[in-house]
């Protein structure tokens, strides 16, 4: 596939297992999947969700993607290039393209760094601003543009709530203009209340900017409002994947199943009415594949 028919982010047998414990010659004796053989596909622009239980391999994943792991076995194509063995250096312009936005902003942010410096930090690094007048310029549109008054810029990160601290981390994600931004639950750690908010911002953005979102949920709430389409993980692998429509309207695997049971339903006649579905988080069957339902929606096999 050459570049220009690429879609933006490509996965092809993504795998990780980490070995947690080594007997007396260094051999590993407990291997964890944590991600086993993983594939999916992102479009420009487009918000695809992966959602799963704490544990089912979701932040690795996106580890893998931002290369702050390496691969046990797989691949990771970002614009047709293949970069999941790439070094620092070779990553280097890639990073411009694909950032981050993690859970808890408040351990992303250094803590003795004035925020404004912390936004504007990427700019330097990657010699976009020629002077400090001009830096603080592209930092006071970058506060404007996640909604926070540029006259905060000098303070630090324990002056601001949670969600006002989320905003500081995604300004900082957006300042170099990326194609995927990998946001690790990034609305977990909010008050309910703030939650909205940051997803309203997220579709803001990408409206504005046209950026691509890799968005880890681990239930399906804000999931059906900012995703076109969903992965649903297990066990480090994924169960489900298809458009967001596709998969609450015909789930086909009992675990997502379960996970469209647990999600809130925001009107209350029907809320009343919810019934949780629970599910034995086992692992699905080594042998079971991905077996397409309908067009663009895929559900794992029995065995
Ligand atoms: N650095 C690590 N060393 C050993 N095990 C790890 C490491 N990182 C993650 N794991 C394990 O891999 C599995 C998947 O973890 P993670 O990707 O964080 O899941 P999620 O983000 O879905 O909660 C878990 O069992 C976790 O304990
Ligand atoms: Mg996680």
């Amino acid at each position: 596939m050459n570049a220009t028919s690429a879609p933006l982010l490509r996965v092809e047998g993504l795998t990780k297992h980490f070995h947690t414990s080594k007997n007396l010659f260094g051999k590993p004796t407990h291997t964890v999947k944590a991600v086993d053989g993983v594939s999916f596909e992102i479009g420009y622009g487009e918000t695809l969700g992966l959602v799963g239980e704490s544990g089912s391999g979701k932040s690795t994943t996106g580890r893998l993607i931002l290369r702050l792991e390496n691969p046990t076995a797989g691949q990771v194509f970002f614009e047709g290039q293949e970069i999941s063995r790439l070094g620092a250096h070779a990553m280097s312009p890639i990073r411009k393209k694909l950032q981050v936005v993690f859970q808890d902003p408040f351990s992303s942010l250094n803590p003795r760094l004035r925020v404004g410096d912390s936004v504007g930090e990427p700019l330097q690094t990657h010699g976009l601003v020629s002077s400090t007048a001009e830096k603080k310029e592209k930092v006071a549109a970058l506060f404007k543009q996640v909604g926070l008054d540029p006259k905060f810029m000098d303070r630090f990160p324990h002056q601001f709530s949670g969600g006002q601290r989320q905003r500081i981390g995604i300004a900082r994600a957006i300042a170099l203009g990326p194609k995927l931004i990998v946001a690790d639950e990034p609305i977990t750690a909010l008050d309910v209340s703030i939650q909205a908010q940051i997803v309203n911002l997220f579709l803001d953005l990408q409206e504005e900017l046209g950026m691509a979102y890799l968005f880890i949920a681990h239930d399906l709430g804000m999931v059906r409002h900012l995703c076109h389409r969903v992965a649903v993980m297990l066990r480090g692998r994924i169960v489900e994947l298809g458009s967001t429509e596709q998969v609450f309207a015909n789930p086909q695997h009992p675990y997502t199943r379960a996970l469209i049971s647990a999600a809130p339903i925001p009107d209350p006649d029907r809320e009343a009415l919810r019934r949780r579905i629970p599910y034995d988080l086992v692992p699905p069957p080594p042998g079971a594949v991905l077996q397409q339902v309908e067009p663009g929606h895929w559900a794992l096999s029995a065995a």
